[in-house]
C-alpha cells in the first residue's frame, strides 16, 4: 500500500507537469513492481465468515424480502457486480452509481466510488436502510426480523456473546467479504516468477500500462483502490461525454472545491469481467473505457495495437474465485 500522503502529492504532480509527471512517476518505479500479487490466503474468523455469508445472501435484510447484498453483487455469474448500469433496489428504485464488484473490495483503502465509508463494516451499514437499495426503515426492524429465525439468535450469542445487533451483522458481513478475493491470476503468477504465465502481448501491455502512466493511479495489490483521483484530470470530461461529468463524487462527502469529480480509483483486477464502466456505468465496453482513460487521464492518443496490448494485460489480472464462497 502507498502512504496516505502520496495521492495528494501525485495529484499536484500530474496537474503541474502533465504527462511528463506521469513519465517521471513511471520511471520512479523502475526496479520495483508497482503491482503486487493478491495473497492466496486471508486470516479470518471462520464462524463469523459463515454467519456473514448467510447474511450476505439473506433477502430479509430488505424491506419486502426481495433483495439481498448478492442481488446487486452477484458472485456466481456477475463476478461480484450485476452487469447493469444502475442496480435495481426495492420497489423498482434505482440509484445513480454503478455497482462495483465486492471481490477484492477488502483491498481498497476506502469503500464506495466517493470513499464515504472507511471500511467494509462501515460500508455494510449503508445499503440496508438506503431507501433506493434495501429500504428497511431501521436496524431495529432488521433485528426484529432476524430474531424470528431459528438459528441467528444462537449464532450471534455464540460468536458475539450477545443478542443480534447492527454491529454484529456488519462485522460478520465484513469478515465474509475478506474471503472474496481473486488470487493466482496469470499476472500474479508472472510477478511471482513464472515467466510463461502470461503471453508476449500481455507483457508488452504491462510495459505500456507502466510507461503510459496508467500505473500512477492504478497500482498496488488491487491495481487501483488506494487513492482518489479526478476523472478528466488532463482534459475536461465535460466536453465530450454526456453524463460522466454530472456526479461531483468526493466533493459530495468533503465539500472541498478540489474534490469535484474526484473518485476512488477503481480496482482493475476484474475490470474485463465487470462492464459497464465508470461510476455511472455509462460505458459498455472495455475498449471505450480505456480510450476515455487515454484521452482524459493521459491527455493523448495511443495506437490501436497498444490499446489492444493493454486490454490483453488487463485480462491477465483475472484471478481465481476461491471455492465455497457462494
Ligand atoms: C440495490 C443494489 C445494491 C444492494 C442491495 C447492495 N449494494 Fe453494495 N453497492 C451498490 C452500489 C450501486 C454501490 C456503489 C455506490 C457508491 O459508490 O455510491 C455499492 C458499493 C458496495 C461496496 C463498495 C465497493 C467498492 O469498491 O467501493 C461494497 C463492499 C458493497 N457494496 C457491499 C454490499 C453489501 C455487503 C451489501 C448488503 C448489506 C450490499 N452491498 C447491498 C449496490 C448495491
Ligand atoms: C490520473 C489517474 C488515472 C490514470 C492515469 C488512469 N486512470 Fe483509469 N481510472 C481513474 C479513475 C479516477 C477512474 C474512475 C473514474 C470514474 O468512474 O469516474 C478510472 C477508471 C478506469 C476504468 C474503469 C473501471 C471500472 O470498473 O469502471 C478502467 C478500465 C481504467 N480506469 C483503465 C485505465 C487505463 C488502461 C489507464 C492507462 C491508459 C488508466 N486507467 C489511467 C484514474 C486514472
Amino acid at each position: 500500500m502507498k502512504k496516505a500522503s502520496e495521492p495528494v502529492y501525485l495529484m499536484k504532480l500530474i496537474k503541474t507537469s502533465c504527462f511528463f509527471g506521469l513519465f517521471l512517476l513511471s520511471q520512479a518505479y523502475a526496479g520495483q513492481e508497482p503491482i503486487t500479487p493478491i495473497p492466496n490466503q486471508v486470516d479470518v474468523d471462520n464462524r463469523k465468515v459463515q454467519l456473514g455469508k448467510k447474511l450476505f445472501f439473506d433477502t430479509r435484510l430488505s424491506f419486502d424480502n426481495s433483495i439481498s447484498c448478492a442481488s446487486c453483487h452477484d458472485l456466481e455469474t456477475g463476478f461480484g457486480a450485476d452487469g447493469k448500469q444502475f442496480s435495481d433496489g426495492v420497489k423498482g428504485h434505482q440509484g445513480t452509481r454503478n455497482s462495483p464488484t465486492v471481490f477484492n473490495a477488502s483491498l481498497n483503502f476506502k469503500q464506495f466510488w466517493d470513499g464515504r465509508a472507511n471500511d467494509l463494516a462501515g460500508q455494510a451499514r449503508m445499503p440496508v436502510t438506503n431507501p433506493l437499495e434495501m429500504g428497511m426503515a431501521s436496524w431495529t426492524d432488521v433485528i426484529a426480523k432476524l430474531n424470528k429465525d431459528a438459528q441467528y439468535p444462537q449464532e450471534f450469542k455464540a460468536i458475539f456473546g450477545g443478542p443480534i445487533s447492527e454491529d454484529g451483522i456488519v462485522a460478520a458481513i465484513a469478515e465474509y467479504e475478506k474471503t472474496l478475493i481473486t488470487p493466482n491470476s496469470p499476472f500474479d503468477q508472472f510477478l511471482l516468477g513464472n515467466e510463461s504465465a502470461i503471453s508476449k502481448q500481455q507483457k508488452q501491455g504491462y510495459e505500456l500500462f507502466k510507461t503510459y502512466g496508467c500505473v500512477s493511479c492504478h497500482q498496488g495489490k488491487n491495481v487501483g483502490g488506494n487513492m482518489f483521483q479526478k476523472i478528466g484530470v488532463l482534459k475536461d470530461i465535460n466536453l465530450q461525454t454526456g453524463s460522466l461529468n454530472e456526479d461531483l463524487g468526493r466533493y459530495l462527502v468533503t465539500k472541498n472545491e478540489w474534490d469535484k469529480r474526484v473518485f476512488k480509483v477503481p480496482s482493475l483486477r476484474l475490470a474485463v469481467k465487470t462492464p459497464p464502466y465508470f461510476h455511472d456505468g455509462s460505458v459498455k465496453t472495455i475498449e471505450k473505457a480505456v480510450d476515455i482513460m487515454i484521452e482524459f487521464q493521459l491527455g493523448r492518443a495511443v495506437p490501436e495495437s497498444d490499446r489492444a496490448a493493454i486490454i490483453s494485460f488487463l485480462e491477465s489480472l483475472v484471478g481465481e474465485i476461491p471455492e465455497g464462497v457462494y
